[in-house]
C-alpha cells in the first residue's frame, strides 16, 4: 500500500492504542458512575477502531504498527482527573486532524476513505460533546 497513507494510519493505531490504555487509567480513578460510564464508552470506540485500522491496512497489503503512543504516559503524568480529563479532550482534537490529513491520502472511495471520514466525524463530535459532558459531570 502506499508508504504515505500507511504512515498516517499507523500513527492514528498508535494513537487509538494509547487513547485505550489512558481511558483504562482514568477509569479506575473516577469516582463518579456517569463519568465511568462516558469513559467505557471512549474506551471502547478507541479499542474498535484499533482493531477496524489493523483490518483496513491488512486488507490494503500493509503492515500494522504494533507500538502504542506517547499520550497515555503524558495522561499519567498529570496530578489531577480533571487535567487529565482536559489532556483527553485536546487528544481527540489532535487525533480529529491527524485523521483528516489521513482521509486526504486516502483513495476518493473505498472503506479506507469511508472510515477515516467517519471517524473524523466522530472524533470532532466526541470534542465538543466530551467537553460539555466532562464539566457537566465533574461538577455533579
Ligand atoms: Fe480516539
Amino acid at each position: 500500500m502506499d508508504k504515505a497513507l500507511q504512515d498516517a494510519l499507523n500513527l492514528l493505531l498508535e494513537s487509538e492504542r494509547a487513547g485505550v490504555l489512558a481511558l483504562e487509567d482514568l477509569i479506575s480513578e473516577v469516582e463518579q458512575e456517569e463519568l465511568r460510564v462516558f469513559l467505557r464508552g471512549s474506551r471502547d470506540e478507541e479499542a474498535r477502531n484499533v482493531r477496524e485500522i489493523e483490518t483496513l491496512i491488512r486488507s490494503a497489503g500493509g503492515t500494522p504498527s504494533e507500538r502504542t503512543g506517547p499520550f497515555a504516559a503524558k495522561v499519567a503524568a498529570l496530578p489531577t482527573v480533571r487535567e487529565r480529563l482536559n489532556l483527553m479532550s485536546r487528544g481527540q482534537e489532535w487525533v480529529a486532524r491527524k485523521t483528516e490529513d489521513a482521509l486526504a491520502l486516502a483513495p476518493g472511495t473505498g472503506p479506507i476513505h469511508d472510515f477515516l471520514a467517519a471517524m473524523a466525524n466522530h472524533h470532532r463530535a466526541e470534542v465538543e460533546w466530551g467537553r460539555a459532558e466532562v464539566i457537566r459531570l465533574m461538577n455533579a
